[in-house]
């Protein structure tokens, strides 16, 4: 079973450092935004504080590294290299899928040595929304919160990826009962994810009403996970699998409809599928984002130029994200909102 999972975990990141898995017809919907220039701005560009506290945790930038892989020993090695970047540019790391995990304490120690390598951000753990169906898994969940000392536990649904994968399953009656069981029973608070299909604002209502205490929205526009198992299973002739490649809710449409609801509900609000540039990030934080996250185009830069090449990455996109704020009069994240953006087809 393992080696399974492990050679099916080993396809995906081969895939993923190439960019044949990219939505092909349809974008982030960012694009469709710009920033209202302001002139007579009087911000002290040195005096932007991008900080905030996520998951009771002081981090530098409001920028996760989004869950990414497991159950290899390459993989072991990359969730290493990520927290080490993560610890040193001080943002929260969301690991891969721990079901390997489930059945076996044979990698309870590499777990812990993520945790010795990044001492002082956020982790968060991720498992699918398949594993959480059966309630004797949850015992098993809080021991791997306590190895690792993680801060919150995901659930990714990915009824797309299931559907597409030829060993996928597509059963998840009783998912609701069971997340509403885990809000309960974790150790830590729950976040739910998507893998790029994004939430809708009525899946999102669903999940706050549970309990859920964020939602990474992973919506249409960056990685195609549909594209990934078409692939993989060398289904490109098969009309009835490759029509599904471009499905998705955009994620800045997700953002906009997710937003309101921090009226009602207390929760963080994590913008990702497609960001790759410090105007998305930019533009997702402005639309309501409390944090940005990126997967793809981290390990494509871990792969290319190691945990320098990482830094770098998030480095410059939030160097670019204050120049838009000082463009913009914002000199914090809290004045940075929806009234600095314009919809493009305003401006002509
Ligand atoms: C190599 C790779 C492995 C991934 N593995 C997981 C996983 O184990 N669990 C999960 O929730 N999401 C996983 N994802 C999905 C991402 O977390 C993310 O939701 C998705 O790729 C969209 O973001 P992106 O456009 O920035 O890639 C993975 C993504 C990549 C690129």
């Amino acid at each position: 079973m393992n080696e399974e999972i492990g050679n099916r975990k080993k396809e995906h990141i081969e895939l993923c450092l190439t960019d044949k898995v990219a939505f092909k017809l349809k974008c982030n919907g960012f694009e469709n935004y710009d920033f209202i220039h302001y002139a007579p701005t009087e911000i002290i560009m040195d005096e932007i504080d991008l900080s905030l506290k996520f998951l009771s945790k002081k981090i530098a930038y409001p920028f996760l590294i989004s869950c990414m892989t497991g159950g290899t020993d390459e993989a072991s090695n990359i969730n290493l290299k990520l927290a080490s970047a993560a610890e040193s540019l001080k943002i929260p790391l969301g690991l891969g899928s721990l079901r390997y995990m489930l059945d076996t304490d044979k990698f309870d120690s590499a777990l812990s040595e993520i945790r010795e390598t990044a001492p002082s951000v956020p982790i968060l753990g991720n498992i699918g929304a398949a594993q959480i169906l059966e309630d004797k898994n949850i015992r098993r969940f809080n021991e791997l919160i306590k190895i690792a000392d993680l801060d919150s536990f995901v659930v990714h649904l990915n009824p797309l990826q299931e559907l597409l994968q030829p060993e996928g399953d597509t059963d998840f009656k009783g998912l609701r009962k069971a997340l509403r069981l885990l809000v309960k029973e974790l150790h830590v608070p729950l976040i739910v994810k998507e893998v790029g299909s994004g939430i809708s604002k009525k899946a999102a209502e669903e999940l706050l009403y549970i309990g859920v205490k964020g939602i990474d929205v992973a919506g249409a526009g960056g990685t195609s996970w549909a594209g990934v198992e078409i692939l993989r299973a060398r289904n490109e002739s098969d009309p009835s699998a490759n029509a599904f490649w471009d499905w998705g809710l955009p994620t800045s449409y997700c953002i906009r409809k997710i937003t309101p609801l921090k009226k009602d509900y207390k929760f963080s609000l994590i913008a990702s599928g497609g960001i790759t540039t410090g105007f998305e990030i930019a533009k997702a934080l402005a639309l309501g984002a409390d944090l940005t996250a990126a997967a793809r185009p981290i390990i494509k830069q871990l792969y290319n130029g190691g945990v320098p090449a990482v830094f770098t990455w998030v480095h410059d996109h939030f160097s670019t994200l204050k120049k838009i704020m000082y463009l913009t009069g914002s000199q914090n994240l809290k004045d940075f909102d929806s009234t600095k953006l314009t919809l493009r087809k305003n401006l002509w």
